[in-house]
C-alpha cells in the first residue's frame, strides 16, 4: 500500500539522505520508477505535475500508482506535484493520493499562508502530508536575468514565519534551480539554504534537480534537503531511447517495441539519481 510522503521524509532528514520523487505521465513511467526503487532497495515517491494530471488524468495515475505500489517490495507515496487549488488537492486524496503540494508562490505571503494553512487543516484530517512553497522557482524558459530569479528566492526569516504558520510538512525553497533543462550549469546559494535551514526545522525539497551536479544535490542533502524532484531526466533517457530505436527501425509499428526499451532506460536514470540521494537500501 502507498505510504505518505512525511513518513518517508522525517526518516530521510533525520539520517541525511533525500528521498527521490519522480514525475510520471504514463504506466512505463510509473513502473520504472517503482522498478528502479525495488533494484535499490530504496523508499521511492511517484509525482502527478498539472501536466500530467491534464495528459493522463488524475485516476489514471492513481489506478497506476496504486497498482503499482500493491505488490512492491519497497515503500512508495502518491504525491501532487505543484497542487493549483484546495479543489484538486481533494481530488487528489479522494483518489488515494498519500501525499499534496500546494504551490501559492504565485500569490503574496500571506495569501500563501492561508491557502497552505487550509489545504494542512483540511488534509492532516485525513493523514495525508502537504508540501508548499516559498520564493518561486520558475522554469529554464523563463525569460528572466540572473538578478530577477534571485529576487524571487526564499527569504529564510520569511521561511521561518510560513512553516510556523502554516504547519506544513516540508518546504520547496527557491535557491536557483529552475524546471526543465538548463542552458548553462546552475549556481545554487548554499548560505540561503544554510539560513533556512537554521530557522526552519523541517524536510526541505529540492525543484528542478535535472541537470544539477551530483555534488551540489549531496551539499544541498547535507543542508537538510530530504526531497529532491526529477522529470526533466526522466524524459530525456525515454525519449532518447525512443529516438534512437526508431531511428534504427524507421518501420517499426509494435509502441511495446519502442517503449519498452524507453521504460528500461528510464530504470536506468533513475537508479542513478537514487544512489546520488543516498537513499538505496533505505526501504
Ligand atoms: O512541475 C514541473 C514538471 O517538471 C513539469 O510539469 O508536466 O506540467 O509540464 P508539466
Ligand atoms: P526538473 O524537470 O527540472 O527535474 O524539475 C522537476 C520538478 O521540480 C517537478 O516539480
Ligand atoms: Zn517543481
Amino acid at each position: 500500500a502507498l505510504v505518505t510522503v512525511a513518513e518517508l521524509l522525517t526518516k530521510a532528514y533525520r539520517e541525511g539522505y533525500a528521498v527521490g520523487a519522480f514525475n510520471c505521465n504514463n504506466m512505463e513511467i510509473v513502473q520504472a520508477i517503482v522498478a528502479a526503487a525495488e533494484a535499490e532497495n530504496s523508499p521511492v515517491i511517484i509525482q502527478a505535475s498539472q501536466g500530467a494530471i491534464k495528459y493522463a488524468g488524475i485516476d489514471y495515475i492513481a489506478a497506476l500508482s496504486h497498482q503499482a505500489a500493491k505488490n512492491a517490495k519497497v515503500p512508495v507515496a502518491l504525491h501532487l506535484d505543484h497542487g493549483t487549488s484546495l479543489e484538486q488537492v481533494m481530488a487528489c486524496i479522494r483518489h488515494g493520493f498519500t501525499s499534496v503540494m500546494i504551490d501559492g508562490s504565485k500569490y503574496p505571503f500571506d495569501e500563501n499562508v492561508a491557502i497552505t494553512k487550509k489545504v494542512v487543516e483540511l488534509a492532516h484530517a485525513v493523514g495525508v502530508s502537504v508540501e508548499a512553497e516559498l520564493g518561486k522557482i520558475g522554469g529554464t524558459e523563463d525569460d528572466i536575468s540572473v538578478d530577477e530569479r534571485e529576487a524571487f528566492f526564499t527569504d529564510p526569516e520569511e521561511a521561518r514565519e510560513f512553516v510556523a504558520r502554516t504547519g506544513v510538512d516540508s518546504l520547496a525553497v527557491a535557491i536557483g534551480t529552475a524546471h526543465g533543462r538548463y542552458k548553462g550549469v546552475p549556481k545554487l546559494d548554499f548560505e540561503r539554504l544554510a539560513k533556512i535551514r537554521e530557522l526552519v526545522h523541517i524536510p526541505l525539497v529540492l525543484h528542478g534537480s535535472s541537470g544539477v551536479p551530483d555534488e551540489d544535490i549531496k551539499k544541498a542533502i547535507s543542508l537538510g534537503v530530504a526531497k529532491v524532484n526529477i522529470d526533466t531526466n526522466i524524459r530525456e533517457a525515454f525519449v532518447g531511447k525512443m529516438r534512437e530505436v526508431l531511428e534504427k527501425n524507421p518501420d517499426e509499428i509494435d509502441p511495446r517495441k519502442i517503449l519498452g526499451p524507453a521504460r528500461e532506460a528510464a530504470i536506468e536514470i533513475i537508479r542513478e539519481k537514487i544512489r546520488v540521494f543516498g537513499s538505496s537500501n533505505k526501504a
